[in-house]
Formats: structure tokens, sequence, C-alpha cells
């Protein structure tokens, strides 16, 4: 990756990084090799990412491990991508726990085969003690999905008098999205996107509304800690400004 900017240890880091982990396939292709190996060398470079990123002070890494569209993947990519949670388990997690790493799920298990959902929670479960960085997994999640969900729990909430409309705002909406659970960290400040693809593939759309966004050439099994560092030291050099003007964030800082 050709960096515009070097990380700089003395400014801040992103809370939370949200990844969309592109490329595996190509990267795959490119080296004679099946796609399905690709994305077990995308999961080797995400345990890269996750303890760099534990390293540098960041709090949340989201990253999109599986879509609700991805099912529509030929059956045996599918299948292969269903056991990478007990690859996680087996090859990752030792790495995790030594780095104090919490595993946690955004997405829905409901389909998903019963020995891929043990080997997630198991992964939550062992790691639920951690106070390091939470490796956050999109599995099986879509945004669009996860907005009805979330919009048709508040309306029950509503018919059954839990809730009146007045209190619907969108910190009560946040709370119903499957990344309420990251609390005020649960928007992303910045999104990197690897292999050079320029769109959001139905990714945390309420959450990102904000973030900073860094589309990259490089295809995620390439990903490694100076990659990563690259693409923070460029977040580093972003004025983030939520609607203001950019003399206004200066005068507030
Ligand atoms: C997109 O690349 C990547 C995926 C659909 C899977 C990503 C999953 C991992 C990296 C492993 C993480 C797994 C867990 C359980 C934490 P692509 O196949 O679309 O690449 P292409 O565009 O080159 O074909």
């Amino acid at each position: 990756m050709k960096a515009k900017y070097t990380f700089n240890e003395n400014l801040s880091v992103p809370k939370h990084v949200a990844v969309i982990m592109d490329g595996n396939g190509r990267w795959a292709q490119e080296r004679g090799k099946k796609r399905t190996e690709g994305h077990y060398e995308g999961l080797m470079a995400l345990r890269r990412v996750a303890i760099a990123a534990h390293k540098m002070g960041v709090k949340v890494v989201t990253a999109y491990a599986f879509s609700t569209e991805n099912w529509k993947r030929p059956l045996s990519e599918v299948n292969y991508l269903m056991t990478l949670p007990k690859s996680l388990n087996d090859d990752v997690l030792p790495d995790l726990m030594k780095n104090n790493v919490q595993v946690r799920l955004t997405g829905s298990l409901d389909g998903v085969p019963k020995v891929t959902q043990k080997y997630i929670k198991n992964a939550i479960e062992k790691t639920h003690d951690n106070t390091g960085l939470i490796v956050n997994v999109a599995f099986n999640y879509g945004s669009r999905h996860d907005i009805v969900e979330a919009t048709k729990a508040i309306v029950d909430d509503v018919q059954s008098g839990k809730l009146t409309t007045e209190q619907i705002d969108e910190a009560l909406f946040a709370k119903h999205l499957a990344t309420g659970h990251l609390g005020e960290l649960s928007d992303p400040d910045f999104l990197i996107r690897s292999s050079g693809e320029v769109r959001l593939s139905n990714y945390l759309l309420w959450e990102l509304a904000y973030s900073e966004m860094l589309f990259v050439d490089t295809k995620w099994p390439d990903f490694d800690e100076e990659v990563f560092k690259a693409c923070i030291g460029e977040y580093q050099h972003r004025q983030r400004r939520y609607g203001k003007t950019g003399e206004q964030i200066e005068t507030d800082e």
C-alpha cells in the first residue's frame, strides 16, 4: 500500500475500526490456489490486524466475516466459510487470549449450522472475561435486515405500551441494532475496505453515518501490522467535522 501519511504515535487512534475484508478470492486465484485458501489466509490477516490494533490502543475492530448476501455463493464456498469459526477457535484464539482480546458477535445465528454456532459461542464465552480489544465478528449480518428488525422490535414495544412514540430517538434506535451491545462505541470512527472495491455492501449503514472511510488496493490476506498502521496514519490526518465547518473545528480544538 502506498501510504500518503505515516502512523504517528503521538496522535490519537480511532476507537472503533470497521473492516470489509475483501479480496481473499482474487488473492488466492492470483497464486493458483483455491478461493477457500484465500479465506483462511484472510482469517490469519484478521489475527495480525487484531493484535496490531490492540497494541495501538484501538478498542473495537468490527470485521465483516459473512454477510446475509454471502449465502448466494456456491455451496462449497459457503460450507467452507461456515468452518472458519472452528479455525478461529483452533488457530487464532490462543493468540487472542494471550493479548487479552474479547470476541463478540454482530449478526444472527438463525440458519447458521449448529456446529458453526457452537464455535462462535465458544469463542465468545472463552474470551468473555478479557478486557482488551473487542474483535466484533459480523457474521450472517446485513444492515438493511438489521434496521428492519430493530424497527419491528421498537414497534412491538410501542404496541405493548412499553414505549411511547415520543421516546423513539436516535439513541434508542441505535440500541436496538446488532451493534447495540457496543454501547457508546457502536459507531465506527473509521472504515477500511481492502482490494480496491469502493462500496459498502450493506455494512453498518446506520453506524457509518459519520465515519471516515478508506478504500485501499491491498487485498485482505496481505494485511499486516505495517499496512494497518499506514491506514491509521491516513485516519490521523482526517478532520472530522460532523456537519460543522473546518474553521469551527479548529476553534473547538
Ligand atoms: C470477501 O472476499 C471475504 C469474505 C466473504 C469472507 C471474509 C472472512 C474472513 C477473512 C475470515 C474471518 C472469519 C471469522 C470467522 C472471523 P471475496 O471472497 O469477495 O474476495 P474476492 O472479491 O477477491 O472474490
